[in-house]
This record gives C-alpha cells, structure tokens and sequence, in this order.
C-alpha cells in the first residue's frame, strides 16, 4: 500500500533509499522512485515504473546527496506510470513529496489548483499535496509551517515525507491514519512506513500517531500536532534484526516463513500456557477474570484471510467458551452502523496492524463505548496500540504478501482466547488440559507434516493446470477451505472457490467436470462420512480430488491424492489441516513460474479503505 523512506544524515543518501524500498516493497510494486537534495538548492529525481530493482539500475552511480526520500507505489489514483511515481515535484521542482494514503479531496483540489493555472502532471492525488505545500511556503517562512498550512486544505489519509531544496537540512513528515516511523541514529535519522526499513541502521525508532507531524534533521527531530503543540517522544528499542528479513536459503520468503512455523509457535506459546489452572495466560488482555466472565458474545473483526482465521477463531470459542461468536470482515462492519453492546467482547484481528478497515472498525467500537482486544503480529503497529488490550502473535516478520505463518499464530491466538473465555464460563479443567496438551503437540506436528513436503508439492503441481478449482470443507473445515482456495487463487491467478462441502448439491456441482479439481478438507469427525459422500459425487461426476485427511480415515475406492495430517484434538485440528494448504499453492505457483512472494496487484499492508 505505499511504502516510503527518508534518509538525512553524514552518509550518501542513494543507496540508503534504495536498500530501505527494497525492504518496503512488500507495500507495493507498481513504480517507486527516490529524490536526493544536492548543494546549492539542487534536487535529483528517479522514477521508473515496476520494481525497486529497476529503480537501482537506473539510479546513477554518482547521485550525490546526504538527504533524500523514496517511494514504492501501489497505484491508488493513477495507473502505473513514471508520472504517476513518487516523489511527486511542485512545479518548480522546488518541494517534494512522497505519500502512502490517499487524500479523499483531490479531485476538488486539483480542479482549484487548475484555476489558479497550476500545471498539473500527473493522475495522482499526491500531487496537490506537492503544489500545496510549494504555494503555501511562499507566504511561510519554514517548510514546518508551509506543510501545516498544506495539510489543513485536505482530508484523508496520508503519511508523507517532504523534502525543499530551499531548506535542505530536514525531512518534513506527517502522518493521518498510515504508518510512519522515525528512525534515531547517530548523527544521522531516518523515516520509513515500517521498521523494517531501518533495522539495518538503528534500533532506536519513535512511532507517529495520528495528526502529529515531525522536522527531521541531522541531529534530531522534533514532533508536534497539527495544532503546533510540540510533544515529547521517547524512543523505543525494536527487536527485530536485518537476518530474520533475510532468504536464509529458501528460494521464497513464502517457503521460509512456512517452514518457520514449528519454531514460531513454539515460541507463541511459550510461557502462555497455564497447566495449574488448565488455561492460557494472556497478561496482553488487561483483563480481570470477573471482566472476562462478563462477556456473553464475542465478535472478531478482520480482513482478507485475517477474517477467516477469524471463522476459525469464532468455531474455537463457541466450541470452547459456549459463547456465541461470530467473525466479519472488518471493511463491511465498520459501514453498516453495526449495534455495539457493552457485553460483547470485540476482537481485532491483524498481521500488519494497519489494515485500514479493521483499524476504522476498532475506533468505530470504541467510539460507542466497545471493548476491544487485538491479535496482532506487528508490535506497535496502530492497530495493537489502539485496542484495549489483546496478544501479541509472535510469529515474526512476514514478508511474502500471501500470509502464511501469521495466519497460523491468529488461529493459535484465538485457541488461547478460547481457553481463556472457557475456563471462566464453562469449560472443564479436564478439557482445559486436554486443549493445553493439544497445543503443545501443535509445534512436532506442524514439522511432521512439511517433512512430508514432497507428497504436497506432487498434489499441488497437479493441481497448477486447472483453469478453476473447488475446496471444499464442513463446519470446522470450511474456514480452512475458504483460506485455502484464497491462498491458491492470490499466487497461482487460477480461479478458486470455497463451498461448505453441504452446499455443493445446491448449486455447484453442476461445474464439475475433468477440468475442475476439488481439494477437500476430510477430518475424521462425526462429519466424515458425509464429507466422503460429497467426494464420491464429484469423482462420479468426473472431478479429480485431493483429499486432506487424518490417518484413520479409509478412502475405499475414491480415487484421490491424498495428504494425510497427523490428528490433535477435534477443536485444534483445522489448524493443522491448514498447513498442507499452503504448501499446495506454493508448489502450484512454482510450477506456474509466478512471482510468488509478489503476486500482482496486492500489497501486503493494505493502508487504505
Ligand atoms: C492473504 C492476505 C490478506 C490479509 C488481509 C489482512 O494472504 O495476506 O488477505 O490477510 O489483507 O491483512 P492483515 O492481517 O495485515 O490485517
């Protein structure tokens, strides 16, 4: 969704912005583009479309300059197109912007800027902002005060770096409901959309909250509200380290996050399993156990896959707690005055922390009097500091846009709170231990099943030649069926549909022909012989299957590739059931050839409503 750098400092500026988008390029990969401050009121600018290394290459090597921003672009208003790349000059190339957000009265802007007979060059809403700033900074006396005055003419989201020849010793930045980190070096600073930006160079980072902006220098930095009350940050100290944001020998970042699982969740659970009292520990939460026994409905609110993790999680709690639960997504919440009641818990669930939606939908919440509580993978992102209290994830940087590893911590988070919220309503101490028994078994049996890897690999490079696929799954299953066909559909561009395997005699068998496969999510539950019944039909029909199963489950004669996962408890199962998911759309990519830790058109943080 954008991701943007800024570099001041005693160093060359260039090659800093460029290893920093590379880093951010998961935001965004339409365009990007870097413009360095040289002597004497110089500025250089290099746009191109496509990716960051198409920018390196044509970055020459001699662009010198100590300050300098950046941009990677995922096209909001504007096809992609060099014009349409950041920076974003004012007309005499004087200011220079770079911008993640979108400014909701550009259109209206840019017909006033017109009439006053301002040039304009590109498609973009961020252009205004650049002509803004540059009318405004002839009246101002500081770049500071020329961003303010900018900044008061728009409405919308924005976090934007600004650079003026005229006053070269600082970056200008703000930000309104996307992300924008400060970077504290020695003698040098840095701004970025995410930490992962800086890690290479400093620890040191301070967070913008929303309607704050920031002077930039050398030296230090200095923040304030967009009324002009200054206000004191201190900096925090991240954890995250350049190595865990390396390949580290797998030839996607996709591959090595889904590897990573066993250790990750062993590591999310460490110290959060309670055997006294057969329940979960989540200090995260800031809640009492009276408070937690209070809530009588839960609702989990997420986007994208994040939402059907969060069927899953909903299944988890009703199993569990014996509370009703339900999920929906985050984006169509938020806009349908949903009723907020004070005994409902609310859950926000989130990779990034910055899915705009889900955000907007917690503040929806809060602002009628809601509770509620993230599970969140980034640490500080807005997001997690906006709830109430929640849990943190722990899975690790995720760099691949398709989630994987994240995706398995908010099912893992969500058996906790389940435990959590069952253990104060109804939920027995024996069950209570025989769920904590379960998810310690989790981390071995993840590792069981990606040594099985090649089985899954065959399965799904079988599977790349479909024009259209089917996955189907019941009640616990269906929230894996569903996250599995958006996993196969977002890396492979196949077409992939989710159905409750009940559903499918409704309506969608009549699609089924030797073209279209079917992958069936089969646990053996008290489901499985219905769910075999539905298999037969489509093998009757003609359709190829993949079967994802537990070892007792007897196929017969159902002709089938099958991936057999070891079992937990009934409850825990489909997030086992997932994992060979992932590496079944994985391998269908590769066989494809597609770009898959960049599929086209995505974003991994999707800042934008
Ligand atoms: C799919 C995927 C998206 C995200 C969604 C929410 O692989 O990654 O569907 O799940 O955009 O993102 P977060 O979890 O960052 O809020």
């Amino acid at each position: 969704m954008c991701g943007i750098v800024g570099y001041i400092g005693a160093q060359q500026a260039a090659p800093i912005l460029l290893e920093g988008l590379g880093r951010l390029e998961y935001r965004g990969y339409d365009s990007a583009g870097i413009a360095v401050l040289g002597g004497r009121g110089t500025v250089k600018v290099v746009r191109r479309v496509g990716r960051v290394h198409a920018l390196a290459a044509a970055v020459p090597a001699r662009i010198a300059g100590r300050v300098g921003i950046g941009h990677t672009r995922w096209a909001t208003h504007g096809a992609p197109s060099e014009a349409n790349a950041h920076p974003q000059p004012s007309a005499d190339g004087r200011i220079q912007v770079v911008h993640n957000g979108i400014i909701d009265n550009a259109a209206e802007l840019r017909a006033r800027l017109a009439t006053e007979g301002v040039d304009l060059a590109s498609d973009t809403d961020t252009e205004v902002l650049a002509h803004l700033i540059a009318g405004a900074a002839r009246t101002r006396d500081t770049l500071e005060a020329a961003v303010l005055a900018a900044l008061a003419q728009v409405t919308g989201t924005y976090a934007i770096a600004v650079v003026d020849t005229a006053t070269p010793d600082r970056i200008v930045v703000a930000r309104n409901g996307s992300p924008l980190v400060i970077g504290v070096g020695e003698r040098e600073m840095f701004v970025a959309s995410d930490v992962s930006a800086l890690v290479r160079h400093t620890s040191s980072v301070v967070h913008l909250e929303d309607g704050e902006l920031a002077s930039v220098t050398a030296t230090g930095f200095r923040t304030f509200t967009r009324e002009r009350d200054d206000v004191a940050k201190t900096p925090t100290t991240v954890e995250l380290t350049v190595e865990e944001l390396e390949l580290a020998g797998h030839d996607h970042f996709m591959h090595k996050e889904i590897h990573e699982q066993p250790s990750s969740v062993e590591r999310m659970l460490g110290g959060r399993l309670d055997d006294r009292f057969g329940s979960a520990r989540l200090d995260g939460l800031r809640m009492e156990l009276r408070e937690l026994r209070g809530f009588r409905r839960v609702k989990v609110l997420g986007c994208g896959s994040a939402y059907y993790v969060g069927q899953l999680g909903a299944t988890l709690i009703e199993d569990l707690a014996r509370v009703p639960a339900d999920a929906e997504p985050a984006s169509e919440f938020r806009y349908r005055n949903p009723v907020i009641e004070p005994d409902t818990l609310y859950v926000a669930v989130s990779q990034s922390g910055e899915t705009a939606d889900t955000l907007f939908a917690v503040r929806e919440i809060q602002r009628k009097g809601g509770r509620v509580v993230g599970l969140v993978n980034v640490v500080g992102s807005s997001i997690a500091r906006q709830c109430d209290g929640g849990i943190y994830l722990h899975a690790g940087p995720e760099v691949s846009v398709a989630s994987t590893k994240a995706l398995t911590h908010m099912a893992v988070g969500f058996a906790l709170l389940a435990l959590a919220l069952g253990r104060v309503h109804d939920l027995s101490h024996a069950d209570g231990a025989r769920i904590l028994a379960g998810l310690q078994a989790l981390p071995g049996q993840i590792a069981e099943i990606l040594a099985d890897e090649e089985t899954i690999a065959e399965a799904g490079r079988r599977l790349a030649d479909a024009r259209s696929l089917f996955f189907i799954g019941r009640v616990r299953g269906y929230p894996v069926a569903r996250e599995a066909a958006q996993k196969f559909k977002e890396i492979t561009y196949r077409h992939a549909e989710a159905y409750p395997s009940s559903e499918l005699k409704h309506g969608p068998l009549a699609l089924i022909d030797a073209d279209l496969p079917t992958v069936a999510v089969v646990p053996d539950d008290d489901l499985v012989e219905r769910n075999l019944a539905a298999a037969h039909e489509i093998r009757a029909r003609g359709g190829r299957l993949t079967v994802i199963t537990h070892p007792g489950v007897d196929l017969g004669d159902l002709e089938a590739d099958r991936i057999t996962v070891p079992r937990n408890e009934r409850e825990l199962d489909p997030i086992l059931l997932t994992i060979p998911t992932q590496l079944l759309a994985y391998h269908a990519a590769r066989a494809l050839g597609e770009d898959i830790d960049r599929p086209r058109n995505l974003a991994k943080s999707v800042t934008v409503e």
